[in-house]
């Protein structure tokens, strides 16, 4: 049995976790950045970075003393190194670095996509590769076909802007604040979702990518047009991005290999429509549907040492002078 300590730093959540390789979170913090950015309306990268690098050594001390652990007992230092905002990314894998170069304990750089991809594999121990997973974030709107450690398929992704990203633009519009994603579930309850005539943009389309401008910015007439309730266009609005999310899976899956089981991860997954709707598709296609805690859906820094545990076990690691990247694709 070994242990990695994990750190997570690539938006506006500044994390350390240190999990075992056999599935054990012993200690994990996590320090969110909301209430500097909520002015904004959203993330701002000099905050974020600043933020980041005043408490991030104050939270792996922390993480440390709680789990009960030396550096010199970790078997890895796991990091996210990218994608994200590259501030905020150079802080996390710098003080991993660091840690590692002083210790001698092997650093694992970690594309963030691939700690949301791993993560259902930390919560359920039954869950075998391949899957079909749903990222679904402020920052994501991926579906992936998780074939193993390393091994990711991207079978769709978006070609504007991110659903949990819709949401909160969306919030924007209807004066909800930031983030937007829970205001507009909680109103969309009280509205009727066929009230205001919404776009799904590129449903029925052949090629498996999402897309949400268009959305958006019918969102924003039918706001101009003052002939709605804040609640039905809330309301409609989610069951239009309901209906994109599941025709573009449809789509993407239907292109693919038949896998066992439908997984969904990122902020999004705490909406309960959405995860409802995607609970009846999964049984319709005979597929397992599987929704790991939210705590380890949104960013956190437990995904991030299990990605690094399981690629220390396929005898991964990686050099002292790996380079943070904004850009990743998986
Ligand atoms: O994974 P996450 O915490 O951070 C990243 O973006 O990586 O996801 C946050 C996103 C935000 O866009 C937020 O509005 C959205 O997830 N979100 C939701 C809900 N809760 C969070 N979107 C829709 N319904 C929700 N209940
Ligand atoms: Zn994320």
């Amino acid at each position: 049995m070994g242990i990695v300590l994990g750190i997570e730093s690539s938006c506006d959540e500044t994390a350390a976790a240190l999990v075992t390789t056999d599935r054990r979170i012993v200690a994990q913090v996590i320090a969110s950045q909301i209430e500097a950015h909520a002015p904004y309306g959203g993330v701002v990268p000099e905050i974020a970075a600043r933020a980041h690098a005043e408490i991030l050594t104050p939270i792996i001390r922390q993480v440390m003393a709680e789990g009960g652990v030396e550096l010199r007992d970790l078997d890895a230092i796991a990091a996210t190194a990218g994608p994200g905002l590259i501030g905020g990314v150079m802080v996390g894998l710098v003080s991993a670095k660091a840690l590692a170069m002083a210790s001698g304990v092997p650093l694992i750089a970690v594309n963030h996509l691939e700690g949301h991809a791993l993560s259902p594999r930390l919560a359920d121990p039954t869950l075998e590769f391949p899957y079909a997973l749903l990222l679904v974030s402020g920052g994501h709107c991926q579906i992936l076909r998780v074939e193993g450690v390393g091994q990711y398929r991207r079978l769709a992704t978006t070609i504007d802007d991110a659903l949990g990203e819709a949401f909160d633009k969306t919030a924007k519009l209807l004066g909800l604040g930031y983030p937007g994603g829970p205001a507009v579930e909680r109103l969309a309850q009280s509205g009727d979702s066929k009230a205001v005539p919404l776009p799904r943009p590129l449903v029925g389309s052949g090629e498996p990518h999402f897309s949400f401008a268009g959305l958006k910015s019918a969102v924003m007439r039918a706001k101009d047009s003052g002939k709605y309730s804040d609640a039905d266009i809330a309301a409609s609005f989610q069951q239009a991005a309901i209906d994109c999310v599941i025709d573009r899976l449809r789509v993407s899956l239907d292109a693919s290999e038949a896998m066992p089981a439908l997984v969904v991860a990122g902020g999004v997954a705490a909406n309960t429509a959405i995860r409802s709707a995607l609970e009846d598709f999964a049984a319709q296609r005979s597929m397992a549907f599987v929704a790991p805690p939210m705590a380890l859906c949104t960013d956190n820094a437990a995904m991030i040492a299990w990605a690094g545990a399981e690629r220390l076990a396929t005898g991964q690691s990686d050099p002292l002078d790996f380079a943070a990247r904004p850009r990743w694709p998986l």
